[in-house]
């Protein structure tokens, strides 16, 4: 299991005012199309070329699975990734379990994976991976044949049993998350039939995306209540790609914040991932009155990318529409520590899912900000932040840490904070940022002192 889980291990750090983020940096690999190059890469037909992959902990834990189940994986010396797949239909059964270390999104699709192949998996995971929900893809993957034993509650450990006749599914999304119609669409690629996916509220398209590319036969219908109908063609026959993955708009939006929020910052960020499904947090600063702007919009791989110009702007509070939440479901903590520092009072609505991310991040921001002396009352739903008006917030007390709970977005999100602060945050663990951007740090070191 993740030593993460060992509380002796915990690395704790004091994040303090250094001055304004200037200069340009480029943020790692998109988190969700890393785990998708790895994953279709391996059941395509010969060898797929991922440039520029994310090499975080959760995407090397669906490597690691992968490689498990017969896929060759293999990092080049010029930092490219090559993965040998071994076709839909030809994962073979692992030796031992697979542990997910903190990853939900490597343990939900690869569940999907599983489901319509005929070998059993065990699925295991850190402190905070085994309390998520996991019924959620086994109520669908159910319906296609594979058999679960979970722990009580549809958490991991968890075994599955997939299936050796798979059935088509027509499953309509009863919460909106990309990695349950991920899920879904994975099983659907070894199973016979046309596997279907109705989305009522639409979430991340990179699997729709990708799996076009790696040539599989699927189609996207807008249904007249608005609802998106995507439909596979399974027993697919997937040929493998040369992929170039666009920089994180997750990872990019802490400097972005942090550049808002810092006085005198100007600070270009490279190469950052818009896809209209990930970005709205950026379309949100900006209607708060942050200086947000695009250079040089371009295509990589398929997904629109941009540079990010941000210079430390005023900020005023404003009531988000929850209708954008799908679109910036990952970004929350991040704004909340935006509102914080704002001109008046933030209003965020329609968070349930944040509760059940890595951690509960309403609570647990909740009582991180008031640790650091914001004004924020935790909703059923959501949160309302009262802000400073461009005051810095005190920070936390000396001898006082934010409790981070093994979450990666908590961990950064406060240490932007202290950036921002009077007298620092104190965070009791940085390990968790290694699942998602291990290079935080140094680029923080990077742009404060350019
Ligand atoms: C992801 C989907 C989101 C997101 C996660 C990555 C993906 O989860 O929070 O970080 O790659 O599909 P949900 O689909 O559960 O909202």
């Amino acid at each position: 299991m993740s030593s993460h889980s060992d509380p002796a291990l915990m690395r704790p750090r004091r994040f303090s005012a250094q001055g304004p983020l200037k200069g340009r940096i480029r943020v790692p690999g998109d988190k969700s199309i890393s785990h998708r190059s790895i994953m279709l890469g391996a059941l395509a037909v010969g060898e797929t070329r991922v440039t520029g992959l994310l090499e975080g902990e959760d995407v090397l834990s669906t490597a690691a699975a992968m490689r498990a189940m017969g896929s060759t994986i293999e990092r080049q010396a010029n930092g490219d990734w090559l993965v040998a797949g071994v076709g839909v239909g030809g994962l073979l059964q692992p030796a031992g379990a697979l542990d997910m270390g903190n990853s939900g999104t490597s343990t939900r699709l690869l569940m999907g994976l599983v489901a319509s192949h005929p070998i059993t998996a065990c699925f295991v995971g850190d402190g905070s991976l085994s309390k998520r929900p996991m019924g959620r893809v086994i109520d669908p993957l159910s319906q296609v044949g594979a058999r679960f034993t979970a722990y009580p509650g549809g958490r991991l450990p968890l075994i599955v049993e997939g299936a050796a006749t798979p059935v088509p599914l027509s499953y309509r999304l009863p919460v909106a998350s990309a990695q349950v119609k991920s899920a879904v669409l994975l099983a659907g690629l070894n199973t016979p039939g046309i596997t279907t996916v109705i989305e009522p509220i639409p979430t991340r398209d990179h699997s729709e995306r990708m799996l076009k590319g790696f040539g599989a036969n699927l189609s996207v219908e807008i249904a007249s209540d608005g609802a998106r109908i995507i439909r596979l063609v399974g027993e697919a026959e997937l040929k493998p790609q040369a992929i170039t993955v666009p920089g994180d708009p997750s990872s990019a939006a802490f400097f972005v914040v942090a550049a808002l929020i810092v006085p005198g910052s100007d600070l270009v960020i490279e190469n950052v991932g818009l896809n209209p499904t990930r970005a709205a947090l950026f379309d949100v600063l900006r209607l708060m009155g942050g200086s947000i702007e695009e250079i040089d919009r371009r295509d990589v791989g398929g997904e629109p990318v941009a540079d990010l110009r941000v210079r430390a702007s005023a900020l005023t509070g404003i009531d988000v529409d929850p209708a954008v939440v799908p679109s910036m479901v990952d970004e929350f903590p991040v704004l909340f520590v935006a509102a914080a520092h704002a001109q008046g009072r933030t209003i965020t609505r329609g968070l349930e899912e944040l509760r059940v991310k890595e951690s509960d991040r309403i609570t647990v921001m909740r009582v991180a900000l008031e640790l650091a002396g914001a004004r924020v009352t935790e909703t059923e739903d959501g949160m309302i932040i009262d802000g400073t008006g461009g005051t810095p917030l005190p920070g936390t007390p000396a001898d006082a840490s934010v409790a981070t709970h093994l979450d990666h977005r908590i961990a950064m999100s406060m240490a932007v904070a202290g950036l921002a602060s009077a007298n620092g945050v104190g965070i009791d663990d940085t390990r968790p940022i290694a699942t998602s951007f291990p290079v935080f740090e140094q680029l923080i070191a990077t742009a404060t002192a350019a």
